[in-house]
């Protein structure tokens, strides 16, 4: 298992090149399943859960060819009906393989992918909106289990306890484009990898109107088509590199990133005295002058992310002032806060509320990586610490961030992977 060792303390400068969206390509990959034509999908991020992904797809029966780095075309002639459990509990997204799987064949078994660390990760609502195109599930050793006799279009709500629901916006707009009639997805998620799927499904031949807002349209057709289709970039890694210049004290661009993807986390970071420009697909941050600690809660976008949350508490670890943090989406959310507290931060947790005290430096230690978004904050703290960090269990970090180590060594950082194997 890769270790990855800090020395934190050196102001990052430069600009940080933004891969492909994780969030966005993961389902763009599971819908090339609703077609038997070939499918050129550009900007894939190289990262485990992508490879992940591309071993389901081909264990279905797709043919998947890497045509670069980051070009990827997928071929499913003909699909299998059965995504084993050996695979999807490598990742819990396999979970969006549902909706096309239900949609061209019918009928699937998708195991259960369970829950994270993050917290209990409920299916309900990818359930109950499948049941309403007309599909029958049920849960059967370990399985969902799901029949149709052909989908007919209906009206749908993703609204659960904690807002919407993306992937099960994702699996029904997806498994909707296959369904006879129009489909109305009300209280859809409006984050920007719906609208990329989205937009995929389009370019396949799809009739999907209204993604990225909260009631999304879809036609269905007899048949989608091939295409090619650039993912977009990635807000949250994006967000990761603004914070990383931030909690250093040095001047760090983005790019190419959607400007608008990132508003709240921009709003954040201005609001807390950092200077921030916007171009067209490019974001700077430097200093300003004093910067103070601000209180902020996650929520669907156009809110804070809950995907930023543990990055942006990294940073008010070491601003001056108090911050109060709250993770509306993911409650139990707050791996991270044990690890940072090794590191000398003084957090105090309220329920889903964690109360952040800046203080003048953390110190380097050995820290655990124990899910993607926690181990970026761990990353984060190391950069601004005093001494070495060693982070454990990277392959976390490999899931959702391409080459985390080398982009940041190019802003400067004293960073190093240790391989092991
Ligand atoms: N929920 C339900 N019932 C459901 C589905 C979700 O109650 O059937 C609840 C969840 O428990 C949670 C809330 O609804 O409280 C939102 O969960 P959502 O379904 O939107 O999460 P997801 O679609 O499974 C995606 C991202 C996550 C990201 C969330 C929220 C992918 C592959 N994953 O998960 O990304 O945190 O949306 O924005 O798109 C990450 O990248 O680190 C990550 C965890």
């Amino acid at each position: 298992m890769d270790r990855i060792v800090i020395e934190g303390g050196v102001p990052l400068r430069g600009e940080a090149k933004i891969s492909g969206s994780k969030n966005s390509v993961l389902p763009i990959l599971a819908a090339t399943l609703l077609t038997e034509d070939p499918c050129v999908i550009r900007r894939v991020p190289d990262l485990s859960d992508v490879r992940f992904m591309l071993q389901l797809l081909q264990h279905l029966g797709a043919e998947v060819e890497r045509l670069d780095p980051h070009t990827v075309r997928v071929r499913a002639r003909s699909v299998a009906d059965t995504a084993p459990y050996d695979l999807v509990r490598k990742m819990r997204a396999s979970v969006c393989l549902l909706g096309p799987l239900v949609g061209r064949l019918r009928r699937c078994r998708v195991s259960v992918p369970g829950g994270c660390v993050i917290g209990p990760r409920p299916i309900d609502l990818h359930l109950k909106g499948l049941n309403a195109l007309g599909a029958h599930l049920e849960i059967k050793e370990g399985y969902v289990v799901a029949e149709s006799r052909g989908l007919e279009g209906a009206s749908v709500s993703m609204s659960g306890r904690h807002g919407s629901t993306v992937l099960g916006t994702d699996n029904v707009m997806m498994a909707a484009t296959l369904a006879r009639g129009r489909t109305v997805i009300e209280h859809a998620a409006g984050e920007p990898e719906v609208a990329d799927l989205a937009a995929f499904l389009n370019a396949m031949g799809a009739r999907v109107s209204g993604a990225g807002a909260s009631t999304i349209v879809v036609d269905g057709s007899e048949r989608l088509h091939g295409a090619e289709f650039e993912v977009v970039a990635d807000r949250i890694e994006a967000a990761t590199f603004l914070a990383a210049g931030a909690i250093t004290g040095g001047e760090v661009a983005v790019h190419p990133v959607v400007p608008a993807h990132l508003l709240p986390v921009i709003a954040l970071l201005r609001d807390s005295g950092f200077d921030l420009t916007e171009e067209r697909d490019r974001v700077a941050l430097r200093p300003r002058g004093p910067i103070a600690a601000r209180d902020f809660a996650t929520g669907p976008f156009p809110a804070f992310p809950t995907d930023a949350q543990a990055q942006m508490m990294a940073l008010m670890c070491v601003t001056p002032g108090t911050s109060v943090i709250t993770e509306r989406v993911f409650p139990d959310r707050f791996m991270h806060v044990a690890e940072l507290q090794r590191m000398g931060a003084r957090i105090e947790m309220e329920g889903t509320t964690a109360v952040v005290q800046g203080v003048e430096h953390l110190s380097g230690a050995p820290v655990m990586a124990s899910d993607l978004r926690a181990s970026a904050a761990l990353v984060l703290a190391g950069l601004v610490a005093r001494g070495a960090t060693e982070i454990r269990r990277v392959y976390h970090i490999d899931r959702g961030y391409e080459q985390i180590d080398e982009k940041l060594r190019g802003l400067g950082a004293r960073i190093q992977r240790i391989r092991e194997d």
